[in-house]
């Protein structure tokens, strides 16, 4: 063999021993809740082959003009999930001023792999962000809804659960997620980078915790390995419930600490917003004294101009898909009392707006206990602002609920869209036409934009046609 062919040799052989990066540095909130402090988090994932990295960051764009370069700590935490060995690597980027573009580099064996600029949030009284749900599905409307999103630079992206189908395993956040979302190119068929530049506050819907037997799928419950949120929520008195050898459990809450399982609800300010999240599924009493007294707490001690709230499974839903699930239903007075302005959901896979509204869950005899019917209907008496346009009458009586459900997988109730004879339900207990618009037809995504007392909701659809739009003012 010639010099050449052994050094092409040497180089094939390098190659298959170099550590791949299998999850490219995507951007997360981390656990910054308030408008005290600023920081973000880096994650990535490669194979088990050993490398070191290091993380670099400073303000501006770039890093040529730069007076200080900073450096961030990076972590690493083997996986041994599915009988082979990954790793998931953080970076904390703390202590960043409020309102300022920042630049980051992450280097492997000190080249350059990813480098993206952000802008951290703002303290003043405006924000401009993009929701939608139900979107890990491998579809190719995921990828022009990632597209559409990132094209209108939000300054982040609330997930309304569903992150991930079918399970919310690992290996499918692998395939049918960040392949969309942290693509190497920008193009409507292929998605965007969005999650390197932008944050998501993602949800936990009821397929993100499908996986919770871990015996049968030991990748499961990915949500609580590639999310970095605020922990400042509630820890309900039931919650998921891991299942699988011990050996398997505590590996994973090992892996997971101090996220699982604190981080299925959280809440967050960007500017003047302030969003309360919370699990809808179906282990969850709504109406759990830990959950209701760390919201009570939560949006009474908030200043923000607009309070919204956020779950995966509508109370409010003229679909026929899912439309007995009302559980959330029995939140709605409290909702009220507290001065929630709007609450964003998912679950069902089209978009649909109530009318402001005001909701008294019906009671029992005794008029104590909230009647619930096995399949998980609520009645009461409803209360809609008829009034309301978002247009000339822009000052809401009630809460106005949003499903956003049209992120990605497939679409629900095509026949109903835009026909409004079709969205009767039975009885009156249970169903008046609180639905203005649904529109199940086209996938699509809802982009909320505030400026001080005014609040501007549109949907736009996958052909980024408006196809809804309302003026919220107090
Ligand atoms: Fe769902």
């Amino acid at each position: 063999m010639n010099v050449k062919g052994t050094i092409a040799l040497l180089l094939a052989a390098s190659a298959a021993f170099a550590q791949q990066v299998l999850v490219p540095p995507y951007l997360q909130p981390g656990n910054y809740p308030a408008l005290t402090s600023e920081g973000k988090v880096l994650i990535w994932q490669t194979d088990s082959v050993p490398g070191t990295f290091m993380v670099e960051f400073t303000t501006g764009t770039q890093f040529e003009q730069a007076k200080k370069i900073s450096r961030s700590k990076v972590t690493v935490t083997p996986l041994k999930l599915n009988q082979k060995t990954t790793l998931l690597y953080r970076s904390q980027l703390g202590k960043l001023k409020f309102d300022q573009d920042y630049i980051y580099r992450v280097l492997q064996n000190g080249t350059v792999v990813s480098t993206a600029t952000f802008r951290t949030r703002t303290r003043k009284p405006e924000t401009r962000f993009a929701v939608f749900g139900d979107c890990g599905a491998r579809s190719p409307q995921q990828a022009k809804i990632s597209w559409l999103v990132n094209e209108q630079k939000p300054d982040f992206v609330l997930v309304t659960g569903d992150i991930v189908y079918n399970n919310g395993r690992e290996q499918e956040y692998r395939r049918n997620f960040f392949p969309y979302y942290i693509s190497a190119r920008s193009d409507s068929s292929v998605g965007s980078p969005i999650m390197k530049n932008i944050p998501f506050y993602m949800l936990v819907g009821n397929h993100d915790i499908y996986s919770a037997d871990l015996a049968k799928y030991p990748d499961g419950l990915a949500y609580f390995y590639y999310n970095d949120l605020p922990l400042n929520g509630a820890v309900p008195q039931a919650t998921i419930e891991v299942k699988g050898t011990p050996a398997q459990v505590e590996a994973f809450k090992k892996s997971t600490q101090p996220r699982f399982p604190r981080m299925t609800h959280f809440s967050f300010d960007h500017g003047n917003v302030h969003i309360a999240c919370l699990d809808a599924n179906t282990y969850i009493n709504p109406l759990d004294p830990a959950v209701i007294d760390w919201l009570a707490n939560d949006l009474r001690n908030s200043k923000a101009d607009w309070k919204i709230v956020s779950y995966h499974h509508p109370g409010f839903n003229s679909s026929k898909a899912h439309y007995d699930y009302q559980l959330m239903r029995l939140l709605s007075p409290v909702l009220e009392q507290l001065g929630v302005d709007m609450v964003l959901t998912g679950h069902v896979h089209n978009y649909q707006r109530t009318f402001p509204l005001t909701f008294e869950p019906k009671k029992d005899s005794t008029g104590t206990q909230y009647v619930i019917s096995k399949e998980g209907r609520v009645d009461g008496k409803f209360t809609l602002d008829q009034e309301f346009d978002g247009v000339t009458k822009t000052k809401p009586k009630g809460i106005i609920y949003i499903v956003t459900g049209a992120g990605g997988a497939a679409l629900y109730d095509k026949e109903m869209s835009a026909k409004p004879f079709m969205w009767k339900h039975e009885p009156q207990e249970n169903w008046v036409p609180f639905t203005v618009k649904m529109v199940s037809d086209v996938h699509s995504y809802t982009l909320i934009e505030t400026k001080g007392k005014t609040l501007r909701l549109q949907q736009l659809d996958a052909r980024n046609q408006l196809i809804d739009q309302i003026t919220v003012t107090k």
